[in-house]
């Protein structure tokens, strides 16, 4: 079965670039490549939707060069993929707390996502300063001052309109969620691999599909239940 929803906690592009001999930054400049490579995949694929976490609330905590290059790297490549997103029909968008992005940043997101609004086909979506946490509670105020009801939170979270991932990979041996989609993780099947981030292509992803294919998801109920389930279905 082929996920729905992919969301990649993208990790080791500094390591990656260390083991080099070079600076940190040319690790995040190889790492748009497997964006790249990854995002023609899905398409070739039939996922639906993509999720990059590109940039944690708490990366804004890394040495001020790095962030500036990381924003920079982030403006450009926005800018160059726009005829790609709309050669594979591609769908851009990005959560986060935009409020910490500089003004020329968001307006070329506001662009760009107005651009491929047109577009039907697979949805990408970066996470740019975004935080689990920070989206919970963003949430959990619009919430209240709405006085909406119970089962209706995620329509007030950043992710509303979006499935909650089916698969999350993260990439160089890390295995933690470091603040991803805290709430929209409930029932994510997870896929940690030592592969560092620019080295995760398609035969990668290939593999990652592969094994979450291999999965059975249950949902709190008994093997046996979803058996009978998936036979009825067929
Ligand atoms: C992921 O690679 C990119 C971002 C978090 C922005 P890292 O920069 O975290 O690479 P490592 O973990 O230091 O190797
Ligand atoms: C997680 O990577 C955030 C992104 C991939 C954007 P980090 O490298 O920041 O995570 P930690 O600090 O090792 O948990
Ligand atoms: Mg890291």
């Amino acid at each position: 079965m082929i996920p729905e929803h992919v969301a990649i906690i993208m990790d080791g592009n500094g390591r990656w670039a260390k083991m080099r001999g070079k600076e940190r930054v040319f690790g995040h400049h190889e790492g748009t490549e497997s964006v790249r490579a990854c995002s023609e995949y899905a398409v070739e694929a039939g996922i639906k939707y993509l999720s990059f976490f590109a940039f944690s609330e708490e990366n804004w905590n890394r040495p001020e060069a790095e962030v500036s290059e990381l924003m920079r790297l982030m403006a450009l490549s926005i800018l160059n993929e726009r005829p790609t997103f709309m050669k594979n029909n591609i769908r851009f968008r990005v959560v986060g707390n935009r409020s910490r992005l500089s003004d020329e940043l968001n307006h070329d997101i506001d662009e760009a996502v107005r651009v491929t609004s047109v577009n039907t086909g697979l949805t990408l979506i970066v996470f740019l300063s975004y935080s689990g946490k920070w989206d919970i509670e963003q949430a959990a105020a619009r919430f209240a001052a709405a006085g909406a009801p119970e089962g209706h939170f995620g329509e007030y979270l950043a992710t509303a309109g979006i499935p909650d991932p089916d698969l999350l990979i993260r990439t160089s041996g890390e295995q933690r969620i470091s603040n991803f989609m805290l709430w929209q993780c409930a029932y994510t099947e997870f896929y940690f691999t030592p592969v560092l981030w620019p080295d995760f292509r398609k035969s990668e992803f290939r593999q990652a599909l592969e094994e979450f294919a291999s999965r059975q998801r249950r949902f709190g109920k008994t093997g046996d239940q979803i058996n009978v389930e998936t036979k009825l279905s067929e």
